[in-house]
C-alpha cells in the first residue's frame, strides 16, 4: 500500500469534513429516501467533492459510493465512499457524523480514512501500517469480560418494519454487558472500538460504504471483525461484529441464537 494513497485520502477527507461542517453550521434541506432514511444537500455535495478529487488523483481507480453510480468496479483499486455517515444525526444537529473513505485492492479492504469534523478527529489505517488518530497510534481496549464492556450498536433503516431481530439482539446483549450505546454512525462507532472507547460493536443490514474504511481501522488497532457467527466478514454481508478480540467469542455466543 503506497503511503501516498493514504496521505491523499486523508487530505480529501479533511476537505470533505470542512464542507460537511459548513453545511452542518448553516443548516440543510432534508429529503427522505425511505420512511426514516434521509439525504441532505450536504450528502450530495460532499460526495461530489470527494469523487471529483479521487478521479483527479487516481484516474483509472474504481468508485463505489452511497449517493451516486458505482464505476469501474473491476479495477485493481476501488474507493468506497460514504460522504456523511450519520446523516440522521447530521440533520438533527447532533455532532456524531463522519466522512468515510475506504480503499479496496483486488476485492479486499486495505486502507481507510474516517474523519469526524466537529470533534476534528481523523482516524486512518492501512494494512501493515497500524491504526492512527490525529497522528497517534491507537489500540483496542484490554477488557476481557463482556460484563465489563461498553458496547455499541446501530439500528438499520428498515427497523420500523423489521425490528424483531434487532430487539432480540439487544434483549440478550443488554443484561450481559456493562453498558450499551446507540450513536448513529457505524463508521465512527467502529473507529471508537479501534480507539478503545467501545469494547465491541454490532449491527445488521449495513451497506458496504458504512464499514469499508473503519473495518481496516479496527483490525489494524488489534481488534477482530467478523460476521455474527464468527465467520469471515465481507462489506457486502450487512451484518458486522467488531470487538477488541478478547470479548469476541462471548459476543458470538450471545448474538448467535
Ligand atoms: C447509517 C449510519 C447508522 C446506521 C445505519 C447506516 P448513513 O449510515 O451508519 O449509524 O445505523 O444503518 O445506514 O445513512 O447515515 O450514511
Ligand atoms: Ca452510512
Ligand atoms: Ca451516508
Amino acid at each position: 500500500m503506497s503511503p501516498a494513497y493514504i496521505e491523499t485520502a486523508v487530505k480529501i477527507a479533511a476537505q470533505a469534513g470542512d464542507l460537511a461542517l459548513h453545511y452542518f453550521r448553516q443548516g440543510v434541506e432534508v429529503r427522505k429516501k425511505g420512511k426514516i432514511d434521509l439525504v441532505t444537500e450536504a450528502d450530495v455535495a460532499v460526495e461530489e467533492q470527494i469523487v471529483s478529487e479521487l478521479r483527479e488523483e487516481f484516474p483509472g481507480h474504481g468508485l463505489l459510493r452511497e449517493e451516486g453510480e458505482a464505476e469501474n468496479l473491476a479495477e485493481e483499486f476501488v474507493w468506497v465512499v460514504d460522504p456523511i455517515d450519520g446523516t440522521t444525526n447530521f440533520a438533527h444537529g447532533y455532532p456524531m457524523f463522519c466522512v468515510s473513505i475506504g480503499l479496496r485492492r483486488q476485492g479486499r479492504e486495505v486502507a481507510g480514512v474516517v474523519y469526524a469534523p466537529v470533534l476534528q478527529e481523523m482516524f486512518w489505517a492501512a494494512e501493515g501500517e497500524g491504526a492512527w488518530l490525529n497522528g497517534r497510534r491507537i489500540r483496542v481496549s484490554e477488557v476481557a469480560k463482556l460484563e465489563d464492556g461498553m458496547l455499541c450498536t446501530g439500528f438499520p433503516y428498515d427497523v420500523h418494519r423489521h425490528y424483531e431481530d434487532v430487539l432480540g439482539d439487544l434483549e440478550r446483549v443488554l443484561p450481559a454487558a456493562q453498558a450499551v450505546r446507540r450513536d448513529g454512525s457505524a463508521a465512527l462507532n467502529l473507529c471508537y472500538v479501534a480507539a478503545g472507547r467501545f469494547d465491541g460493536f454490532w449491527e445488521r443490514r449495513l451497506h458496504p460504504w458504512d464499514t469499508a474504511a473503519a473495518r481496516v481501522v479496527v483490525t489494524e488497532a488489534g481488534g477482530r471483525v467478523s460476521r455474527f457467527d464468527g465467520g469471515p466478514y465481507s462489506i457486502f454481508d450487512g451484518e458486522i461484529l467488531a470487538s477488541n478480540g478478547r470479548i469476541h467469542d462471548q459476543m458470538i455466543r450471545i448474538l448467535v441464537r
